[in-house]
């Protein structure tokens, strides 16, 4: 970091603060309570504000800047959905309030609810999952009670494709599945071959991501869906990447059994580092009941006169809880905002352009970088950060240059069934300028790759750091300021 810290600026005697004038009478403080050295940094108001905003400056977010994180949907997240998840009554609400007085934030999840199940083609949805993985925890509970409650006890075995998240095998895995990978076939479909060997009577189900993480559609949708039914499991989507599919196709006029929604992808929640997300959970008739306890319903239907009343109510054979109190409302408010915002022809032009979009950058960058699976892409491609004759750099190298030229990086080594992948999802919310500035600058590194490696090598240069040891920056954070040592 080549910025001072707050205490390298400090200077004696400066302040920023001016205390009223004290109208009580003067008292001892407790002496216990008193330290003789007590180094707070001295500043004045505005060097408080200039190092605070230059240090908000060094970080690069979706508001800066063109954001093409593969598998991540970085759409810019218009700020009307901040205002309303900030209005008053959602913001101060409590969970423990009584129903009476929550009855509006009731009405918006009831709603939400329907929507996402009008949009996916479930039947029923439930808000509680707070996160994508967390959904797949969900559903993985939701086929596990669904094969005991017809006490088919031996259904354990999860099939995973090997293009999946890798989420998918560890959520499976804690909702007490036995995993089996399903290899991808040449152009990037589930291996049907592999699929019907391993559809046997211990089939739990199958977790698909659909399109997959190669931005692919599976060709054979429909047969992958009847082979897993045929054998007696349920399918579960890993609906993570719905932002290729609104008001186009719905999983579950498909047949997917269970399906969860990244709301802090599709429906533009700010995230990164960490959260906040939410992955609420929908499913077909058939497991409607299971679903986690409680659901928000609509007890009386609304008149004239009289707003609809809302509630909750326990599923038949619920798995339970999955989250405390109803999951993340923030976020839920803010989706709820965006899909109004953009009713149902907006959400279809949605899906087109983040499509379209994918698709002008694969088309503009074909020539340059080798795209293992070449075919119309979905909302993401995966291209190859590595040429023969260019055999020093690697993806990493590309992404880093990026960085030189004022971009995020893509995704990198991810999917793992693509060598030195660059996985570019670069969202409807671009505009073509952006597009054609990305596409120039890979076009531009495609060439230094053969003629001056050492620049990719030693990329980032124009950073406030160089490059880091990733591992150690994510294991040794050092995230205070901590104060300096004082000699008593
Ligand atoms: C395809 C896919 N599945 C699952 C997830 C997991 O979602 P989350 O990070 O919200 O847990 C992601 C995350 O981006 C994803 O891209």
């Amino acid at each position: 970091m080549t910025e001072p810290t707050i205490f390298e600026l400090s200077s004696s005697g400066r302040k920023g603060f001016e205390f009223p004038k004290s109208d009580v009478p003067k008292a001892e403080l407790p002496k216990n309570l008193l330290r003789e050295n007590l180094p707070i940094p001295e500043l004045s108001e505005m060097d408080v504000i200039r190092h605070f905003t230059k240090i908000s400056q060094l970080n690069y977010g979706v508001d800066i800047g063109f954001y093409p994180l593969g598998s991540c949907t970085m759409k810019y997240n218009p700020k009307i959905n901040e205002e309303t998840c900030r209005l008053p009554g959602f913001l101060y609400l409590h969970p423990l309030q009584p129903i009476a007085t929550v009855q509006g934030a009731l009405g918006l999840m009831y709603e939400l609810q329907e929507w996402l199940a009008e949009i996916s083609g479930m039947s029923a949805v439930s808000l509680q999952p707070a996160a994508g993985a967390h959904g797949e925890l969900t559903g993985g509970l939701i086929i596990h009670a669904y094969h005991q409650a017809r006490n088919d006890k031996k259904r354990t075995k999860m099939l995973i494709p090997d293009s999946a998240h890798g989420t998918n095998p560890a959520s499976s895995a804690m909702s007490g599945m036995h995993i089996v990978q399903i290899p991808s076939d040449h152009r990037g479909n589930v291996d049907l071959n592999v699929l019907k060997a391993e559809a046997d009577d211990t089939l739990a189900g199958l977790m698909l991501t659909n399109p997959n993480t190669l931005g692919l559609f599976d060709e054979h949708l429909k047969e992958i869906i009847e082979i897993v039914h045929n054998a007696g499991g349920l399918v579960y989507g890993d609906g993570a990447n719905l932002n290729a599919l609104l008001g186009i196709s719905r999983p579950g006029d498909f047949g997917t059994d269970i399906l969860h929604f990244n709301l802090h992808k599709t429906f533009s929640t700010p995230h990164g580092g960490g959260g906040p997300g939410s992955g609420p959970v929908g499913v077909a008739k058939h497991l409607v009941d299971f679903l986690p306890n409680p659901i928000v319903t609509k007890i009386e239907e609304g008149t004239n006169d009289n707003p609809p009343l809302y509630g909750f109510l326990k599923p038949a054979k619920t798995i339970g809880r999955v989250k405390s109190f109803h999951g993340h409302f923030g976020v839920i408010v803010r989706a709820f905002t965006y899909i109004m915002m953009n009713g149902d022809e907006g959400l279809r032009e949605i899906s087109e352009h983040a499509v379209l979009n994918a698709n002008y950058i694969q088309a503009r960058i074909r020539d340059s970088y080798t795209v293992p699976y070449d075919r119309i892409c979905m909302h993401e491609f995966v291209a190859e950060g590595r040429w023969q004759d260019a055999p020093e750099v690697h993806a990493l190298d590309v992404a880093k240059r990026l960085m030189d030229y004022g971009f995020h990086p893509p995704t990198n080594y991810f999917p793992l069934i693509v060598h030195e992948a660059l996985m570019i999802e670069p969202t409807e919310t671009e505009n073509k300028e952006t597009l054609d500035a990305f596409s120039d600058a890979l076009i531009k590194i495609a060439k230094e790759a053969h003629e001056n490696p050492e620049i990719l090598k030693s990329a980032p240069h124009s950073t406030p750091v160089g490059r880091l040891d990733e591992v150690r920056a994510a294991r040794d954070m050092i995230l205070t300021c901590t104060f300096p040592e004082v000699s008593e």
